[in-house]
């Protein structure tokens, strides 16, 4: 979603801030502007598309902000208002003196804009962070000071936002904010750098500071001063960021999203290091703070979660009660804040998210944490804002995922709750031996398995040329493997735009079967297994009604051939562990349709890889 930097120091800002706001650009964006300090003027440049159209408009005047070392910037994923040249961001008070980059939503901006008009401010633009520069503008007016104009704004203003601010009055200076959205300050050698995500300053330096929220940093090339809402003097930890540079490289791959569902092998290996060392040793997870015999007693579990994080969630569920006999409720985010939800001290409550940013899942997390539950968060970004407020702290290793399709964060979700469901069975003794050592066992199996569907992948990408003219297409499976089908259709439809549903295969005959024709593909994911005769005879009911029948099987019954018209194999695998098998060639049969049909398979429209507004 929307994306800041900030840059206060000696170097010339302008290529500071562009560099910074495309190592954003995978989190979605429709325009993007920057504001930097000249001497007489704040001078400010905005485009609408690519990162590359500001460059183009930034080289028709180059000579104006050259020497500038002070600015800030901003990529806009549109909310209010569409995504225009005067919706884009910087914006500014009437007189231009005063600019603002905002991310989040200011909820009780029309308030705040019936209010600012009658006090005579003009607004130019239809965006809710329009009211925030005239609102600081008109503070400054009265305090005449600026730290203390963007402390009195703050309290005037409702929703979450992290805010850039700059003045015509301050040579060198920026002064942030933040509730609810993320921000970070960089430190580094007479320079500050500004972003609302690690990637945009980890070239520059990796000591950085995390702002709470309600915290204003005033901030200059060799000073930050840092208050609270109140006004008084706060100091905050400094921390290393543990994150390279090089991560952001396609590494020869065409995409992105290629290239990480390569890595799927390592992340599941990275996942086992250091907490399954053998099929007769005791998972290790050192990171459940909950103690061994409140574990034993606990009876109600609630997995909260958004997208392709539900779908781990639902795997979760079905791991958790399957492996440890604990009733699991797994709900979206977006649904559980809105409604009185039980949960108490006794509830254990498990957040998923890759970003740990996801809007929806935070506030659910703290609805959750306010009622006494433990919090424990499974996510890929340790530093994240749900990271902060977890009681356990489960980090998945995926490694920063750059394409907006989750993937490789999808199977490190599902790699931490095989781990959690394993370490709580063995708490509880709730599971038999065999079958946890059989499940471990094939866990360590997994990398290689994994590596073999990737070295075959020509039936799948024939697949994906084959189907790739289709409108609609139908996922079907059952069990532990529903999710999976939910998954697939959705990474179809995020990248390729083809309208595809997943089905819980029993409930075809109870509405979706009127769809289905010859010119419907419905793709069977048909893993041996407890349920494997039932879905055969719920792909049987689809044929006859003359679908176009794939399956994606670890099976080699023969009489699949007549039943099917394409048929992908995987490697043979435990029944637990099929979801993370079957998974990965439907990454790949989404990637092959939407490569093939020449779409944005890193950034699909209207998509951001952190949702931060609810
Ligand atoms: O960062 P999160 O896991 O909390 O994000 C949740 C969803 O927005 C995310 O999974 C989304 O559905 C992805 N684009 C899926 O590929």
């Amino acid at each position: 979603m929307c994306g800041i930097v900030g840059y206060v120091g000696f170097r010339s800002v302008a290529d500071i801030l562009v560099d910074g706001l495309e190592q954003l650009e995978y989190r979605g964006y429709d325009s993007a502007g920057i504001a930097v300090k000249c001497d007489s003027d704040i001078k400010i440049y905005k485009s609408i598309g690519k990162l590359k159209n500001l460059r183009e408009e930034l080289k028709n005047h180059v000579g104006e902000f050259e020497k500038s070392t002070t600015g800030i910037g901003h990529i806009r994923w549109a909310t209010h208002g569409a995504p225009t040249v005067i919706n884009a961001h910087p914006h500014t008070c009437n007189c231009g003196n005063l600019v603002v980059v905002h991310n989040g939503i200011i909820e009780n901006y029309k308030e705040l804009k019936i209010e600012l008009e009658k006090q005579g401010c003009k607004f130019k633009s239809q965006t809710d962070t329009e009211a925030v520069a005239h609102l600081v503008a008109l503070k400054y007016k009265q305090a005449k000071n600026l730290t203390e104009a963007v402390r009195l704004a703050t309290k005037e203003i409702q929703g979450a936002y992290a805010l850039c601010v700059m003045h015509n009055d301050y040579k060198n200076t920026v002064v942030v904010t933040k509730r609810n959205a993320p921000l970070l300050v960089g430190i580094g050698e007479g320079e500050f750098l500004i972003a609302s995500d690690v990637p945009a300053i980890i070239k520059y330096t990796k000591k950085a500071m995390y702002l709470n929220d309600n915290q204003i940093a005033t901030i200059t090339p060799n000073s930050m001063k840092l208050i609270d809402k109140d006004g008084i003097e706060q100091v905050q930890k400094i921390e290393v960021l543990p994150w390279e540079p090089v991560a952001l490289s396609k590494m020869g791959y065409k995409h992105f999203m290629l290239k990480e569902i390569h890595e799927q092998p390592d992340v599941v290996r990275n996942n086992l290091s250091g907490k399954l060392h053998s099929a007769t040793e005791p998972v290790v997870l050192n990171e459940v703070k909950l103690d061994k015999e409140t574990l034993k007693k606990l009876n109600r579990i609630q997995i909260i979660a958004c997208g392709t994080s539900l779908h781990a969630a639902m795997i979760g569920k079905y791991l958790i009660e399957t492996f440890c006999g604990i009733a699991v409720d797994v709900e979206a985010s977006s649904e559980y804040i809105y409604r009185r939800t039980v949960t108490d001290e006794n509830t254990l409550v498990i957040g998923v998210s890759q970003s740990g940013e996801t809007a929806d899942t935070l506030t659910a997390i703290k609805q959750a944490k306010a009622r006494g539950s433990h919090i424990l968060i499974i996510t890929n970004r340790p530093d994240s804002s749900m990271a902060r407020e977890a009681d356990s702290l489960v980090p998945v290793n995926a490694g920063i995922e750059v394409s907006v399709a989750a993937t490789k964060s999808y199977i490190a979700q599902l790699m931490a709750f095989y781990l959690l469901a394993l370490y709580m069975a063995e708490v509880k003794g709730s599971l038999d031996n065999s079958l946890v050592q059989s499940v471990k066992n094939e866990l360590m199996l997994l990398p290689q398995k994994i590596e073999q569907v990737l070295a075959n992948t020509e039936d799948i990408q024939k697949c994906a040329r084959k189907y790739s003219g289709t409108k609609d297409f139908i996922y079907v499976a059952r069990g532990i493997n529903f999710p999976t089908a939910l998954e697939g259709a959705l990474k179809l439809k995020e990248i390729s735009y083809i309208n595809a549903t997943g089905y819980a295969a029993g409930e075809l005959k109870h509405g979706p079967i009127a769809m289905l024709d010859d010119t419907m593909p419905v793709l069977s994911i048909l893993m041996k297994g407890s349920i494997y005769e039932k879905l055969l005879s719920n792909s049987e009911e689809a044929k006859a009604r003359n679908a176009r029948m794939i399956a994606l099987t670890n099976s080699t019954d023969e009489k699949l051939n007549d039943l099917f018209e394409t048929i992908i194999r995987v490697p043979d695998v435990q029944e637990f562990l099929s979801p993370i098998i079957a998974v990965i060639p439907l990454q790949l049969i989404a990637y092959y349709i939407a490569e093939f049909l020449g779409k944005d398979v890193d950034q699909p429209r209207n998509l951001a890889k952190s949702v931060t507004v609810e």
